[in-house]
């Protein structure tokens, strides 16, 4: 018996890192799964994975930004599954790229993705689930970088901030027709895991980049400032979304869960590093 048994998830940005890791996790629990992605090696790839894992699934290739895509994503996975239960919004796209050197045009698309793909994928399948009266659980993907001040991401940590009160006032609208809305946060991933999976797909991750920018992303060692000196894996997000999911959770909306290693909770000044305890 899993926690998930009987209910379909719908999941955005499919990839072999995050939202593959959380889509494997989901199933484990029983979940059938609709996994989403722009890119059709990673829609079909993630679907594929789960089925040979003895999982249910289907892949739809979908551009989140496209509302007649979006509309006609949530239909399939209506008609294939009848419905959907639990929806995990990932899509992402990367940039770094700060205020003052940052065309208006990545700006724009950066969170097109982020906010309103998360907005419109939301909006449908919100709407399924109040016409066939599920009390489902919605996911928003967070990241570090949206609760703390990064340097050189500024669409990234404006978007993903956005999407914590995003999920704080849906969860307030959806609240009445008992469908609960949180939020994970993930932080600096290890990227075995994703590696792995993009082998067993047969497909290259992490894919090129839209934007190329001579920045790298931070700088520092995210391994020795993880106050528990390791790095989070896809898994470890997989279980903590399968429990919010889950019925386990039915008193969980509006609420943000941090899969960090302690990372937002440090003191800023605190070394982990050079600090090996009592
Ligand atoms: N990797 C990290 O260290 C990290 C840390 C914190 C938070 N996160 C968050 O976790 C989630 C997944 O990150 P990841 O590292 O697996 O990223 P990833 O780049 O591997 O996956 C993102 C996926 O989104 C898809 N996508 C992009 N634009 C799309 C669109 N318009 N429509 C549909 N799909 C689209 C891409 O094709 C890709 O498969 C994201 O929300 C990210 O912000 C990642």
């Amino acid at each position: 018996m899993g926690k998930l048994d009987g209910k379909v998830a719908l999941l955005t940005g499919s990839s072999p890192n995050i939202v593959g890791g959380i889509a494997e996790g989901l199933a484990d629990e029983g979940a059938k799964i609709v996994s989403v992605d722009i890119f059709p090696g990673f829609a079909n790839g993630c679907a594929e994975a789960i089925n040979e894992r003895g999982g249910e699934a289907i892949g739809l290739v979908c551009d989140v930004t496209n509302e007649e895509q979006v509309q006609a994503t949530v239909e399939q996975a209506r008609q294939h599954f009848g419905g959907v239960d639990i929806l995990v919004n990932g899509a992402v796209i990367f940039n770094w790229a700060g205020v003052v050197d940052m065309p208006v045009e990545q700006w724009r698309h950066q969170l097109d993705v982020i906010l309103t793909g998360n907005f419109l994928v939301t909006k449908h399948v919100s709407r399924l689930m109040i016409e066939q009266q599920r009390k489902g659980s919605i996911i928003n993907i967070i990241s570090t970088a949206g609760h703390q001040g990064e340097p050189w991401n500024v669409a990234y940590s404006t978007g993903k901030g956005g999407l914590l009160n995003f999920t704080r006032s849906v969860a307030m609208e959806l609240s009445g027709h008992g469908i609960r809305v949180n939020s994970l946060t993930p932080t600096a991933t290890d990227p075995s895991e994703g590696k792995e999976r993009a082998g067993r797909w047969g497909v290259e991750w992490p894919r090129p980049r839209p934007y190329t920018n001579p920045r790298q992303g931070p700088g520092g060692n995210a391994r020795a400032g993880s106050p528990l000196r390791t790095l989070p894996s896809p898994s470890h997000y997989g279980k903590a979304a399968a429990f919010l999911a889950s019925d386990e959770a039915e008193m969980i909306t509006g609420f943000d869960m941090r899969v960090d290693a302690g990372a937002l909770a440090k003191y800023w000044i605190w070394d982990p590093s050079n600090d090996s305890g009592p």
